[in-house]
């Protein structure tokens, strides 16, 4: 049994997905939803699932180990981010090396880095009249979704699309294909 800990900042669509899809898996639970956001729906979405959940503070993850002890005290072994705005500090990525998995809405490397992120980045996509877009699934190290890429998403773009059309196409393509792909990946190294 694999256990893995999302960690979200916001309203946990995806985290969601993969919540039901990997309620079928036996050998993988999702032990632990985090987020850095006190008012986050993914923190009530994780309740309503009987999800252990909780908040972090900067103190908690930036200066302590406080919350990388209790990742390890849960036996967690996998972190997924989804929608999470926080760097991630290096005392997880030394320790989760190459287990941690991040979401970024956009063809990395373009449209990636500090700042890029949610609806900034379909703005940045439609101010200059992309043709494509998508989204991009990468191991996360300790820069902003500069991390091996493991999947990209590709869908088309029309000029009629807005930047709520975009989002739209792209959050599609991620609820797709982000939970087998992170199935995918934990279970390989079962
Ligand atoms: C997703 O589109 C994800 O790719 C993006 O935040 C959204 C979260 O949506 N992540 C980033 O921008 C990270 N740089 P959700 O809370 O509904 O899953």
């Amino acid at each position: 049994m694999k256990r893995i800990a999302i960690l979200a900042s916001g309203t946990g669509s995806n985290a969601l997905k993969i919540i039901e899809h990997l309620r079928d898996n036996e050998q993988i639970e999702v032990a632990l939803v985090a987020s850095n956001r006190k008012s986050a729906k993914v923190l009530d979405m994780a309740a309503n699932h009987g999800i252990t959940n909780r908040v972090i503070t900067r103190f908690d993850f930036y200066e302590s180990d406080t919350f990388l002890s209790e990742l390890k005290e849960a036996e967690i072994d996998w972190i997924i981010l989804a929608g999470f705005l926080w760097l991630v500090p290096t005392n997880l990525i030394s320790t989760y090396s190459n287990r941690i998995i991040n979401i970024h809405p956009a063809l990395l490397p373009t449209y990636g880095g500090k700042g890029m992120y949610g609806m900034s980045v379909h703005k940045a996509v439609k101010e200059n009249s992309e043709i494509i877009s998508g989204m991009t699934i990468h191991l996360v190290n300790e820069n902003y979704d500069e991390g091996v890429i493991v999947f990209q998403g590709r869908t088309d773009i029309v000029p009629n699309d807005t930047v709520e059309d975009i989002a739209a196409k792209v959050l599609k393509l991620e609820h797709e294909y982000y939970p087998m792909v992170v199935e995918g990946l934990v279970m390989a190294q079962i």
